[in-house]
């Protein structure tokens, strides 16, 4: 079967590392493509295993996929017509796996997306795909339907699809409270990711807010110790309730990152959302901020230690970092978070 994830965009290589991480030694899976928020595979084991996927925010069970999609309206009609003739069955064997109850007389909702220039609308996508559906004796319900058909057109590329995750897959049964600015646990567990986990890992976030980079890390396998900070109370309560009594050995600092209490040499592994300034509005607090938590994750940082960082400060954050020599950048991704362009830096010793 054909399937397709949908990735927050920058996180298409680490997807696609998990991916192939996680299945390609089974033999049932086939990666096909990679586009920008998305990656094509074939997989012929349980899609019930997909669902567990760490960076994935969607999961789709990709019924037709056309490739040269134009701007005429006509390509619509080349999109949606081979699904009148489309033989269910295993794509309802498929659904059931995953828990998807299908009746004799299917309900369904259709959700359209569109980009580029063409010469039909979103909603034209939208009627034409519940028309071949309707065709077939199913019924549209907006709630509660069985099946939730997507129908998107980006570049060339069309695909209908059906949804196979609920709308949490990229949420965490542990994370309970939240703090304002809390990061996506996909990108937290990127980031992560990114550090190399070891097994003898100490791995700090100065500035853990809820603590889902932590918990994340706590996921990944085993560690030496975890160590989270933040400057306000509330945000440690949030960490506190989110790791409950799970993942031990753990401490928690209410503690300002710009002096750390921690010995020079002791970290191995550290990986921080730096706050985007959206708090602290001022720059010049914001410079004193970056300035003083880099010096402090420089000196407390092991000589052959990782930095996983992000910011949407990029200018901000390379000059600081300049000033910090004998820090180097081993990888740098672009990526979206919450609408707003931001950068993870991968940093290790020169
Ligand atoms: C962008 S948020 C981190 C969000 C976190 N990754 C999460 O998923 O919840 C930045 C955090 O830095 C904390 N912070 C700001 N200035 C700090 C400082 N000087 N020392 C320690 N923490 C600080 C804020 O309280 C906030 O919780």
């Amino acid at each position: 079967m054909l399937y397709s994830i949908m990735i927050n965009q920058g996180l298409e290589t680490i997807a696609r590392q998990e991916l192939t991480e996680r299945f390609n030694d089974t033999g049932h899976l086939k990666i096909l493509d990679r586009k920008p928020q998305r990656l094509l595979f074939q997989y012929t084991g349980n899609p019930r295993d997909l669902l567990s996927l760490r960076t994935a925010e969607h999961l789709f069970l990709v019924l037709k996929q056309m490739r040269k999609m134009t701007r005429s309206r006509s390509s619509l009609a080349a999109l949606s017509g081979p699904l009148s003739r489309f033989n269910f069955k295993e794509a309802f064997d498929c659904c059931r796996q995953v828990g998807i109850n299908i009746r004799k007389r299917t309900s369904f909702r259709v959700t359209s997306r569109l980009s580029g220039k063409r010469n039909f609308r979103r909603r034209d996508l939208q009627q034409v795909v519940e028309r071949a559906f309707l065709d077939r004796g199913w019924y549209l319900a907006k709630s509660n339907s069985a099946l939730d058909v997507w129908a998107e057109v980006h570049g060339d590329d069309g695909y209908i699809s059906i949804k196979l995750s609920k709308n949490d897959m990229a949420q965490r049964p542990y994370k309970q409270a939240h703090i304002p600015a809390s990061l996506k646990p996909t990108i937290a567990y990127s980031m992560a990711r990114l550090s190399r986990p070891h097994p003898e890992d100490v791995f700090l976030d100065a500035m853990c807010g809820a603590g889902t980079i932590l918990l994340e890390r706590a996921l990944m396998g085993r560690y030496r110790y975890l160590i989270g900070g933040d400057i306000f109370a509330e945000a440690l309560d949030a960490t506190r309730t989110n790791f409950g009594r799970q993942h031990q050995p753990r401490q928690f600092f209410h503690w300002d990152a710009r002096t750390l209490p921690l010995q020079p040499n002791t970290v191995d592994k550290i990986v921080c959302n730096l706050p985007f300034g959206e708090t602290i509005g001022n720059l010049p607090q914001l410079t004193n901020l970056y300035r003083q938590s880099l010096r402090e994750y420089e000196r407390v940082l092991k000589s052959r230690g990782r930095m996983v960082l992000l910011t949407s400060q990029r200018a901000l954050f390379e000059s600081e970092l300049k000033q910090r020599r004998t820090l180097k950048v081993a990888q740098r991704l672009t990526v979206d978070v919450r609408g707003m362009r931001a950068w993870i830096y991968v940093i290790r010793f020169a």
